[in-house]
């Protein structure tokens, strides 16, 4: 049985295929499009998903959609009067959308894939719970989901046991721990919805000075993690804007506009409402621990990608164990959704709860043989290498270990806003120049943030202050105290000055506050990229690599071969490999470099 999940209309549009309750495929369509965190009705991924099973749109038994289009536009409306005349024009803006396709989804998928059967809705929130819970290595869980907004949940609580979730309590917009923190995003000059990450790198190198005041002024924090926003320095409610002139002067002046210089206010703003989240999931966390009495926790929704506040939940408890869904964001709706009709309303049980998660690493897209990437390099006269079994992870692990830079595409595409080293750029952790030369040179950024690490699975503990598994990028932890070096003071320092300052013998992956964004990959999901690592490991005696996502700032994550060269060619990557295919840059024919290409994406 076939049950297509879709999430679409907001942000990040995604499909996913079930087989008989096994997630077959899953895919972002911003990764077919080429539009970062493209929102529109995800064509190419549901086809994506479609040709994987090798079936046509009407051998689906089920297509389900995440949320319930008439519920969110029963918010929209109610906000609306509750604000009007205030908020007209954003209500103007909304409108054409609502009317044209979000209300009528049957006939926009009818006439966008000519399916004809019955529609499925579930809730948004209840798509991201089924997405933290079914997938889980746990028989019994409870679970958390926290987000800007669905219908009108913006948080919610339950547990799961075997084929069931129940849903205990709701939060409701405009409270909303989400929105709370793109608001933050927004007037500390960062894109809302993308560069929420940001704000959570930025946090180090401040002081939460201004936690008092948030949590006095703007935030009512109940001792079960609820909250209350106080709407009067909020806009979102009737505004184009996330925060008002009220919450300007609260913070000493106008938000600050993107692109311009970040400021010692930015970084404390930042640190300040990192630690409000942190402390809000943290109450959260152990209300709902002693609600469930769960020793396990499954979390999901766009806030549960804040891996500084996940690291938390994890190191000081209530929960033994925790998993959090790598596509927690909506785009993990169109998973959640799919998987819950299988368990829920079919009322099927799960296959292998208390074993792995049935998550597969998250490589859930598409993938490229050894003769498509051929043909395609042969079609278009690129030159490359053919690596043998034999040889491969070492070539690759030695053109590293001599500082190269190397573009990897190898196997089925991640699920999720993460590269897990099947779209990824890969580095040499050790070099003080790693770092600058993949911003400036490879991803066009000066970024104050740090890169993540892959370390070998079996390995993690000895570099990092972890116990377990991340295999999803999903936890913080820090670098252990014995790779760490005595510190000069970063004082009279500029951010990017600390920023290289070499804190560890892994300077390239470690932050200031030696906390490190961890992926560890073990060999069962992904044995072509542990093998790189571990032939590294012998060379070099580092079982770390960094990780970067394959693409430059503004871009989505490469998809195909294609996608791939385009983005070797453009920046000054020296290496790079697809499937069994090396090749090098100084051996291409020369590439026409576009005018204008980078003015054509849009920077997160
Ligand atoms: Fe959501």
């Amino acid at each position: 049985m076939y049950i297509l999940g879709i999430s679409c209309f907001y942000h990040d549009s995604a499909a996913c295929l079930v087989k008989d309750g096994s997630i077959l495929a899953a895919a972002q369509e911003e990764r077919f499009t080429r539009k970062k965190h493209d929102p529109r009705f995800p064509k190419n991924a549901i086809a994506y998903c479609l040709k994987e099973a090798g079936i046509s749109i009407q051998d689906l038994q089920y297509l389900v959609f995440y949320d319930k289009p008439f519920l969110t536009f029963e918010r929209l409306l109610l906000t609306y009067l509750t604000v009007a005349p205030r908020g007209l024009r954003s209500w103007l803006e909304a409108m054409p959308l609502w009317l044209g396709q979000k209300l009528y989804i049957p006939k926009v998928v009818k006439a966008e894939t000519g399916y004809e059967g019955d529609i499925l809705y579930t809730e948004h929130h209840e798509a991201h719970a089924a997405s933290a819970f079914y997938p889980s290595p746990f028989e019994e869980a409870a679970i958390l989901t926290m987000d800007g907004v669905g219908e009108w949940a913006t948080a919610s609580y339950g547990f799961g046991k075997g084929k069931d979730i129940t849903l205990l309590k709701e939060l409701h917009f405009p409270d909303s721990l989400g929105l709370l923190y793109s608001a933050f995003t927004y007037f500390t000059g960062f894109r809302v919805n993308s560069g929420e990450y940001k704000l959570m790198g930025l946090a180090p190198y401040g002081e939460p000075k201004y936690k008092k005041l948030i949590l006095s002024e703007l935030v009512d924090l109940k001792e079960d993690g609820s909250i209350r926003l106080n709407l009067s320095y909020f806009d979102f409610l009737g505004g184009l804007k996330m925060t008002n002139n009220r919450f300007a002067k609260l913070f000493g002046g106008p938000p600050r506009k993107p692109e311009t210089q970040i400021t010692q206010r930015e970084m404390d703003i930042a640190a300040s409402i990192q630690s409000v989240t942190e402390e809000v999931v943290m109450k959260m966390a152990r209300y709902v621990y002693k609600e469930t009495k769960q020793k396990n926790l499954c979390l999901a929704g766009g806030v549960t990608l804040n891996c500084v506040a996940n690291g938390r939940i994890l190191r000081e408890g209530p929960f033994e164990n925790i998993w959090i869904q790598p596509a927690a964001g909506d785009a993990g709706g169109a998973l959640g959704a799919a998987l819950s009709v299988w368990h829920r309303y079919l009322g099927n049980e799960r296959a292998n709860p208390n074993g792995e998660d049935s998550q597969m690493g998250s490589y859930l897209g598409p993938a490229f043989s050894n003769e498509k990437v051929k043909a395609f390099l042969e079609s278009k006269g690129y030159s490359y290498h053919h690596l043998n079994s034999n040889n491969r992870s070492r070539i690759i692990a030695e053109q590293l270990s001599e500082g190269k830079i190397v573009g990897y595409m190898v196997g089925r595409m991640e699920f999720g806003p993460r590269a897990l080293g099947a779209r990824s750029i890969l580095g040499d952790p050790r070099r003080e120049d790693t770092q600058t030369v993949m911003n400036l040179k490879i991803k066009y950024r000066e970024s104050f943030r740090p890169f993540a690490p892959s370390v070998l699975e079996e390995k993690a503990s000895e570099y990092f202050n972890i116990d377990r598994p991340s295999p999803y990028m999903l936890l913080v932890a820090d670098v252990k105290e014995e790779k760490r070096f005595p510190q000069p003071s970063d004082d009279g320092l500029s951010m990017l000055e600390r920023l290289k300052v070499q804190r560890s013998d892994i300077p390239a992956v470690t932050h200031l506050d030696y906390s490190a964004r961890l992926q560890s990959v073990n060999k069962r999901d992904k044995p072509d990229y542990h093998a790189v690592i571990s032939e590294f490991e012998k060379l070099t005696g580092c079982a770390v690599i960094v990780n970067t996502s394959f693409n430059v700032r503004g871009e989505p994550i490469i998809c195909t071969p294609e996608d791939a060269y385009r983005c070797f060619m453009r920046t000054e990557m020296d290496i790079l490999v697809m499937e069994d295919c090396i090749l090098f840059k100084e051996e291409q024919p020369s590439w026409e470099v576009e005018e204008d290409w980078r003015s054509e994406l849009e920077l997160d």
